[in-house]
């Protein structure tokens, strides 16, 4: 059993947190939200991932997980403490590190004995010798005994206490390998390989491991480009590619693209640490053109077989970046919502989890009443002129058709993330549109200009 302090209780600082405590570690939680760490010592999530509510509730009752604001508190008999603090991207794509600054000289103020400092958030190459330079600094004339480790995560939103619990492997990184082997000991029930490393390296294996992701995905909807010409459909050709075991199924789906608090980040952010070391990222500058590419080619569908968006009443199924989670942030949907708002649309949204989370993006629009926030499917499409599916909720997967259909004014769909059948959406009368299916969108074609 080891003392544990988690410094940040986001999607990852909190899943972290609760799963080392899950394992019989004594955990505190900690964080600068006041708001934040009240609701969760009352037992309310702050925020939405399958799991997490039950998982807390059993290690607060059985004394192994604490919350508190106080570092004095959460480090009084810490061995670990684990930095998992927001790393958002700058201006010009650089990760701001303000948020690891403060965690890492709350951390020095407040520490009395030997401590081994986890980077467990996302952070630039470099950055696990700059926490060491900082926590020396802050610590000038009071030595501290400390080691610095990089500990990347590797967490799925929607899937992150599984994902920590069964994870293909625990990456460390440390200019001291007794430290990351120290660090390694908290994973040892989890029985995966694990990777020990130097700090950079450690660094790296994050960056690239989502960065090869974001490209898989730009990818396969480069060739869904490419099927939507050649009547071709790329589901298929999915299939086909992933039986290849060098090739592999995951993250072969094609749709309107990545979003989320990392790739979106983390792709910049590699780029951005390219280009200062005088690299040219053109593999990763085109994985990002090509995503951007994808959100306009929903509007540019719409507007073709619309004529004009001015005045046209869109439904927008899925807010989340993805399903299972209430996170939208740098969801596609948004952008195709700002893209449709751009060209006088007005939208109606839905969605299972994030439409509180959306209500804090849209408070203007939601004033104006051109982004209207629903509480159901079929009061989303509503009188709505077309239909666009942006996140793959399961609840969408077997819509009433019938009922969307003669609930809305002109029977438009396209779907952004591939989830419908077309045979079975055209057979139901939709002018029916997916991503990168050319032979059925020929058709849809077909059935729009009646011929
Ligand atoms: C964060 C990083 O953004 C991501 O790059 C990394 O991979 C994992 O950690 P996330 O958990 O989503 O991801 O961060 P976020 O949801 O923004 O939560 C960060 C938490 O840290 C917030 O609750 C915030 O209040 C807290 N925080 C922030 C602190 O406790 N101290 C600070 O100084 C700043
Ligand atoms: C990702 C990485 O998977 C995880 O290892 C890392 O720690 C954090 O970033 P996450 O962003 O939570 O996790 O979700 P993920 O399931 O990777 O999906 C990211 C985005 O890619 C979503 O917007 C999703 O819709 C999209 N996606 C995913 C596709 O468009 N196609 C795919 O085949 C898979």
């Amino acid at each position: 059993m080891s003392n544990i302090c988690v410094v940040g209780t986001g999607y990852v600082g909190l899943v972290t947190g609760v799963c080392f405590a899950d394992l019989g570690n004594q955990v505190f939680c900690l964080d600068v939200n006041p708001d934040r760490v009240e609701k969760l010592s009352q037992g309310i999530m702050p925020i939405y991932e399958p799991g997490l509510n039950e998982i807390v509730l059993r290690n607060v009752n059985a004394g192994r997980l604490r919350f508190t604001m106080s570092y004095d508190e959460a480090l009084e008999d810490a061995e670990f403490a684990f930095i998992a603090v927001g790393t958002p991207s700058g201006a010009d794509g650089e990760a701001d590190l303000q948020y690891v600054r403060s965690a890492a000289e709350g951390i020095a103020d407040a520490i009395d004995h030997p401590i081994i400092i986890i980077n467990k958030s996302t952070v630039p190459v470099g950055t696990g010798d700059w926490v060491t330079e900082v926590v020396s600094k802050r610590r000038a004339g009071k030595p501290l005994d400390f080691k610095v480790v990089s500990n990347p995560e590797f967490l799925r939103e929607g899937s992150a206490i599984n994902d920590f619990m069964v994870p293909d492997r625990v990456v460390l990184g440390s200019t001291d390998q007794e430290a990351a082997k120290s660090v390694a000991h908290l994973y040892l029930s989890l029985r995966c390989p694990v990777v020990i490393t130097d700090l950079r390296t450690a660094e790296m294996i994050k960056y690239a491991s989502n960065a090869f992701l974001a490209t898989r995905i730009s990818f396969i909807n480069e060739i869904a480009n490419i099927c939507e010409e050649l009547g071709a459909d790329v589901e298929q050709v999915a299939v086909g590619m992933g039986l290849d075991k060098r090739i592999g199924s995951a993250f072969l789906n094609a749709g309107i693209g990545w979003g989320g608090s990392c790739f979106p980040k983390d792709v910049k952010a590699l780029a951005h640490m390219a280009v200062l070391h005088g690299t040219h990222p053109q593999l990763l500058q085109a994985v990002m053109e090509i995503n951007r590419n994808q959100r306009r080619q929903v509007v540019y569908r719409l507007r073709k077989v619309l004529k004009s968006l001015s005045d046209k009443t869109i439904a927008i199924l899925g807010l989340s970046f993805k399903p299972n989670t209430d996170d939208i942030r740098e969801a596609p949907s948004l952008e195709i919502i700002h893209l449709l708002q751009n060209e006088g649309a007005i939208v109606r949204c839905y969605d299972p989890q994030a439409i509180d989370n959306a209500r804090q993006v849209f408070s203007e629009e939601y004033q104006k009443k051109s982004v209207v926030l629903c509480s159901s499917a079929i009061e989303a499409v509503s009188g709505a002129d077309a239909l666009v599916l942006t996140t793959e909720w399961n609840e969408f997967k077997n819509l009433d058709f019938e009922q969307v259909k003669s609930a809305m004014r002109s029977p438009v769909i396209v779907d952004g993330r591939n989830l419908w059948n077309p045979e079975v959406m055209q057979k139901n009368g939709f002018i029916y549109y997916s991503i990168g299916r050319g032979n059925y969108n020929q058709q849809a074609q077909t059935g729009e200009n009646g011929q």
